[in-house]
């Protein structure tokens, strides 16, 4: 039975959903419930993840569609019949319309591979590698019109150590990723 206290949830997804997993096996411990999963790719892997918890899943594909606009008016209204607190991006690759973003102001988080506001955008770990940082990370942040560019809500970061290559960088920043959007989602509903 759900919880009346707990928060409605969906979390948008296009390909293996680990973060997915993870705020499924704690969607109790932070007090959610997930209400749907959507991917906009038949065939990511993270709606199985979805279909093996129980959770209600549904494929809004970009070339259903002719234009952004329409495909983000459809992601709306499928949004709309659930009525969330929180629309979570975990691995959404699709830049959102400023219709979708207004529409959910304030109720749309991002998780993002790197330690904002620093590499903004793709191959964040080779970016991080080449600038010789001495740490990476991921950041939540809500999402407005400017990409991977809204306030940020948490952080947790790694280091970077001599023999790492992007692939390495990466498996240790999405293990930091797990733990980060449970927080960032907690604290965003607290608040
Ligand atoms: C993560 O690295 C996340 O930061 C980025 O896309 C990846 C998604 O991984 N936005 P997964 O699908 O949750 O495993």
């Amino acid at each position: 039975m759900v919880n009346k206290s707990f928060s409605k949830i969906i979390i948008l997804i296009s390909g293996s959903g680990s973060n997915l997993q993870s705020i499924i096996d704690n969607s109790d411990n932070i007090g959610v419930n997930i209400q749907s999963v959507i991917s906009n790719k038949a065939d990511a892997f993270g709606l199985k993840r979805a279909k093996n918890a129980g959770i209600a899943t549904k494929v809004i594909e970009r070339k259903q569609f002719a234009t952004d606009k329409d495909f983000d008016y459809a992601l709306i209204r499928y949004i709309n019949t659930l009525n969330p607190d929180l629309i979570v991006l975990a691995g959404f690759m699709h830049i959102l319309t400023t219709k979708f973003i207004n529409t959910f102001a304030g109720q749309i988080l991002n998780i993002h591979p790197a330690l904002l506001p620093k590499y903004k955008g793709l191959n964040t770990h080779q970016r991080a590698i080449d600038a010789g940082d001495s740490k990476a990370g991921a950041s939540v942040h809500f999402v407005t019109n400017e990409l991977d560019s809204g306030e940020i809500i948490l952080q947790r970061s790694v280091p970077i150590d001599l023999d790492d290559n992007a692939a390495t960088l990466a498996k240790k920043v999405l293990e930091q990723e797990h733990i980060l959007y449970l927080e960032a989602i907690q604290k965003v509903l607290q608040r």
